[in-house]
């Protein structure tokens, strides 16, 4: 009798995130683990989903048309070049879905965003991860990946889980060396947290290219992960496609009315910005002090190394979580020695970076 099968890439794909050995049931009292706003969403967002909860027996019908004039409003778009999705990672998974297929490949670095490679997967394509730079994704390795399969390539800028980012200039050395019939995706979740000076905001290339798309989420700064909103910037044909293979009514009707508002409240966003800024400064200059390695970050978290061989990331972890402190550790051999910390309240902070540091003295 003939047996069902999923199509065999599926198989590839394996969690990547580990949870902290030994303490799963230890309560957790901090999350740091899952680069969310710990600020939250603006007040008024979260009474405008409360709102919308009186008509929740109907249809959004037409989520762009409700949510695009308002991101082209907060950030200086063109409205007809944007959609919406349940999260960024719909749109990143309908990309998949739209460009990718057997024989075809995707470009990504190794240890960027670790999510990708599984929409390639579940497509049949090939993943090509290249080698990075101290997580920092390499520009030449990419260009030398690309091959007349390749039909995207995949950048997170900032990265997660590392921090790292790459100048407007490295980003428009790689996109020039993309062929026109291959698809750039610039993923830019963490933008908002972005104070690099070189650093160029992804809607420009995409209004110069014809073969560029940035995603962005409402998951980060505006504090709405829960909504599950994000959205895409790109080419006319890039959104049509994005749209023909949408769900049927994709977005939850009081995220959009959270999502409406959240836009407008700018003063919130400015002041998690301001916040966030602080406590990565803080957080990072800390864990250097501690004898740990930081890697230099543009988002809302730290990913820190622990060089000793004695006082590795696992226990660090395990003393975090027994504490009741949930970080983050990652299963690709690369992360062996990390842990990502997503920055929180600045008491959160100093309660981690206690934990770490008895843990480093020997007293836990
Ligand atoms: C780089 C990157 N892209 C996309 C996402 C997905 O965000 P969401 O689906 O919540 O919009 C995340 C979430 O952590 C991320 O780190």
């Amino acid at each position: 009798m003939a047996v069902m099968r999923a199509k065999s890439a599926i198989d590839k794909i394996r969690p990547h995130m580990i949870e902290a050995v030994g303490h799963a049931a230890a309560p957790v009292a901090i999350h740091l683990n899952s680069n969310e706003s710990v600020y939250g969403p603006s007040p008024l967002a979260a009474a405008a989903a409360r709102a919308a909860i009186a008509g929740i027996e109907r249809y959004l019908e037409n989520p762009d048309a409700a949510l695009a004039p308002a991101i082209a409003d907060r950030f200086g778009l063109q409205a007809a070049r944007i959609t919406v999705g349940q999260g960024s990672d719909d749109l990143l998974a309908r990309l998949a879905r739209a460009y990718l297929g057997p024989g075809t490949e995707l470009i990504r670095s190794e240890n960027g965003y670790l999510k990708v490679p599984n929409y390639a997967y579940a497509n049949d394509a090939d993943v090509i991860s290249v080698p990075d730079d101290n997580f920092k994704p390499s520009i030449d390795h990419m260009i030398a990946a690309i091959s007349e399969r390749t039909r995207i390539v995949y950048l997170a800028n900032p990265e997660n889980p590392a921090g790292t980012y790459l100048s407007g200039a490295e980003v428009r050395r790689l996109h020039a060396a993309i062929p026109d019939d291959a698809l750039l995706i610039i993923d830019s979740a963490y933008e908002e947290y972005v104070n690099a000076p070189d650093y160029e905001p992804a809607h420009r290339l995409v209004e110069e290219a014809k073969n560029v798309v940035m995603c962005r989420t409402l998951s980060k700064i505006f504090g709405l992960a829960g909504a599950r909103v994000g959205w895409a910037y790109g080419p006319d044909d890039v959104i049509d496609s994005l749209r023909r293979i949408a769900l049927t009514f994709p977005v939850a009707s009081p995220s959009v009315a959270a999502t409406i508002v959240a836009l407008e409240d700018r003063g919130h966003t400015e002041f998690v910005r301001n916040a966030t800024l602080s406590g990565r400064n803080w957080l990072s200059s800390e864990l250097k002090g501690l004898g740990l390695d930081v890697i230099p970050s543009q988002a809302n978290f730290v990913l820190v190394r622990f060089p000793d061989p004695e006082k590795t990331a696992e226990a660090a972890d395990a003393a975090l979580r027994a504490s009741g402190i949930a970080v983050r550790r990652f299963a690709s051999p690369a992360y062996r020695d990390c842990i990502r910390i997503t920055i929180g309240l600045p008491d959160d902070l100093r309660a981690c970076v206690a934990v770490i540091s008895s843990f480093l003295n020997g007293e836990s």
